[in-house]
């Protein structure tokens, strides 16, 4: 009863900004993400008979948080689906800052599920793993696949039709992602904290919900034709209208930094000067940079000189979940 799973992390290029509802995790609105293979996590589960609790270890240290609270409430869940009653020790390594704003709960939450299911014996089919998965992290829905992935909100209230699908594999197209790091340490708004807030109290949300559907439309095409302009500038600005809402919640708040800005205004620079380079922030201040391989080179070294950036890890896109 025991299983190793691995996932990569993604990066929202149309972003899942808000729930509809918090415990079973229903987005307000479908959203789509590329998968990276420069960050990932392993997480081995082994349910045991003589275990009184679940223990859970991350990067080898023992959890006892929220975080370990979030995991159990998970496996609770995984649990009652196989109808056995076993705690597990579980083992989890993040080949990623945690809680920083690189989606660690993205690719923990699905090398949890994937690891959890298997070692509890359970056989579920990706669209059923990926249901399973929503419910610990909403953007972890979509690590079960490579390339670039659509989670499609549903409409029903039980949430059996809201889960992930691929929408062209990691090689249709090698657009690479240029991950800023300014700081790799906890955010002070979880990403969950930060959008119950923004929906709860921002007048800026509705504008986000109306303008969203149609960013991830025309994204979706501009990814099938491989058009890179088209699909940087939707993501660049959906990003940008994200990050507003924060700035209109009670009490405000942004995730961004001194230093995010002047990243931002690099990239901006760098277009005028005319390589094709887009950025996206999830919740935290990193800032991820949307480039064309060609371009790598020019690119890596113009974002390692801006003070106060710590470093720039490049990946291209990554594959789903893979059991070891
Ligand atoms: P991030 O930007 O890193 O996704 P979030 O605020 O969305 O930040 O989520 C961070 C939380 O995800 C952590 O506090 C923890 O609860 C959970 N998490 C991170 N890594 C793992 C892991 N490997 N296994 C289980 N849960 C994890
Ligand atoms: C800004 O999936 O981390 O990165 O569902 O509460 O675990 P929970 O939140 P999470 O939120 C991700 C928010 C985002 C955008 C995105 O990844 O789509
Ligand atoms: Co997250």
């Amino acid at each position: 009863m025991k299983a190793t799973a691995k996932a990569h992390t993604n990066i929202a290029l149309i972003k899942y900004w808000g729930k509809r509802n918090e415990p079973i995790i229903l987005p307000t609105n479908s959203n789509l993400s590329l998968t990276l293979d420069g960050f990932s996590t392993v997480t081995t589960v082994h349910f045991q008979e003589e275990l009184s609790s679940d223990e859970f270890f991350l990067n080898d240290r023992l959890v006892e948080d929220a975080a370990s609270q979030r995991v159990t409430g998970f496996l609770d869940k995984v649990r009652a689906m196989a109808g056995k009653e076993m705690y597990a020790r579980i083992h989890s390594l993040n080949h990623v800052p945690t809680a920083a704003g690189f989606a660690s709960s993205a690719s923990g939450f699905a090398a949890l599920a994937a690891a959890s299911t298997k070692a509890i014996g359970l056989e579920l089919n990706d669209t059923e793993l990926s249901i399973l998965t929503r419910q610990g992290s909403g953007s972890a829905c979509r690590s079960i696949y490579g390339g670039f992935v659509e989670w499609q909100m549903g409409e029903k209230e039980d949430g059996s039709d809201s889960y992930a699908v691929p929408i062209a594999s990691k090689d249709h197209w090698d657009i690479r992602v240029a991950a800023v790091v300014l700081s790799a340490t906890e955010k002070k708004v979880s990403s969950r904290d930060g959008m119950r807030r923004t929906v709860e109290t921002s007048p800026f949300y509705d504008g986000w919900l109306k303008q969203t559907p149609k960013d991830l439309e025309e994204i979706k095409t501009a990814i099938h034709d491989k058009d890179f302009e088209k699909t940087g500038s939707i993501a660049e600005a959906n990003c940008m209208r994200m990050h507003a809402t924060t700035l209109g919640a009670n009490p405000p708040f942004t995730y961004w930094q001194d230093t995010t800005m002047r990243v931002m205004q690099n990239v901006q620079q760098m277009r005028e000067e005319g390589i094709p380079a887009y950025f996206t922030i999830d919740a935290g201040p990193n800032v991820k940079v949307l480039y064309l391989p060609k371009d790598e080179s020019k690119v890596k070294q113009r974002l390692e000189q801006i003070m106060g950036v710590e470093d720039v890890i490049v990946s291209k896109p990554g594959k789903g979940i893979s059991y070891l």
